[in-house]
């Protein structure tokens, strides 16, 4: 498998994928080699986590900077021991509580995990993914698994396998394709050093559900703060090429009405329907409670995108259960400087 070639894709069932399929990836992530996975959340771009030249890899293929550190996946909890030490017990509530699942603890980093991996700090992000498909790939690789998005750095991270073709296509060695990704958007980072556990990124799992589980209040991290805690937050994200602007769900028609008006095509992620026509318009209809619009949010960012969309005009939601994370991802998407268009001029 070199460089040049597509990707190995082995398609397998979301629900009862077959180990025999999965054989190969397991073997080639033992091996040294990336393989891209479903996970519950989003796609994940996968090497063996003990290797570093494999490791850096994943960097050198994401275009990632050497200092945002990768989460480590690991089939069960009991494993933990191989890549943290010293884990506390207000750790190992929430893993009960919440594992398999969308949520990643950051906890004291053991010797055999090496720096790369962990983007230098001594510190190491651990989860169980929920997802079957990648709980059978970890049983057949028996190393733990980190993993970023398979995105290109900085791109909206991908909940199709079409997705991570897209970005990242002949850099990859195996892409196991195992449909849509149910939650859409990425885990839920939590910081236990301190008095107080902080939330370095919303995501699948929310503050209120954590909140409970521990039986006291959770902070969701200021960004400077994160800057300095969670290395990953400083870097630009999830950008479409098109502009993102960030509507209230009141102002959409009007504010759609302002851009056509201007000449410009439109996309409009809106979960109320919207009383206008017009050719230049894309809108992808999000109904329904916000897990739905989680599950949508990277697939539409990227089709109203292919589509020519200059501006994705996106409705805000509340910031409550994966409000938070959704918000964080159409912010961040929003700060983004926009990439010229391709018939831009100087
Ligand atoms: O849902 C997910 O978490 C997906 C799937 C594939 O598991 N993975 C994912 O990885 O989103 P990535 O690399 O795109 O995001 C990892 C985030 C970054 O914000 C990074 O800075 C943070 O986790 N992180 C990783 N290790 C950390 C550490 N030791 N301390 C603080 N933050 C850490
Ligand atoms: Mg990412």
């Amino acid at each position: 498998m070199g460089q040049d070639e597509r990707p190995l894709l082995l398609r397998v069932d979301p629900h009862r994928p077959d180990p025999a399929i999965l054989r190969q990836a397991g073997r080639a992530l033992r091996e040294g080699r990336l393989v891209a996975f479903p996970t519950e959340t989003v796609y994940g771009l996968g090497a063996n986590a003990l290797d570093a030249d494999a490791v850096a890899r994943i960097f050198a293929v994401k275009g990632r900077p050497a200092d945002n550190p990768l989460i480590v996946h690991i089939r069960r909890p009991e494993e933990l021991e191989h890549v943290a030490k010293g884990v506390p017990e207000r750790a190992r509530r929430l893993m009960e509580r919440f594992w398999p699942g969308p949520l990643t603890l950051v906890l004291p980093r053991a010797p055999d995990v090496p720096l790369v991996t962990t983007g230098g700090l001594d510190t190491v992000a651990v989860r169980v993914p929920a997802h079957p498909v990648a709980l059978a790939l970890l049983e057949e690789a028996g190393v733990p698994v980190a993993a970023p998005s398979a995105n290109r750095s900085g791109r909206p991270s991908p909940t199709r396998a079409e997705h991570v073709l897209d970005d990242l296509g002949g850099q990859v060695d195996v892409v196991v394709d195992g449909g849509p990704c149910p939650v859409g958007v990425e885990s839920t980072v939590l910081d236990l050093s301190g008095h107080i556990p902080v939330i370095l990124r919303p995501g699948g799992v929310s503050r209120e559900a954590l909140e409970e589980a521990l039986g006291g209040p959770v902070a969701v991290g200021a960004p400077r703060e994160l800057a300095r805690r969670s290395p990953g937050t400083r870097y630009r994200h999830y950008a479409p090429r098109a502009r993102l602007v960030i509507v209230a769900a009141e102002e959409m028609e009007e504010t759609v009405r302002r851009w056509l008006w201007r000449g410009a095509r439109v996309g409009a992620l809106s979960r109320r329907p919207l009383d206008l026509s017009d050719p230049a318009l894309l809108v992808w209809p999000v109904p329904g409670d916000l897990a739905r619009y989680a599950h949508e949010l990277f697939d539409a960012l990227r089709w109203l995108d292919s589509q020519g969309c200059q501006v994705i005009l996106a409705e805000a939601v509340p910031e409550e259960g994966l409000g938070l994370a959704i918000m964080d991802r159409l912010r961040r998407a929003a700060a983004a400087e926009p990439s010229p268009a391709p018939d831009a001029g100087p």
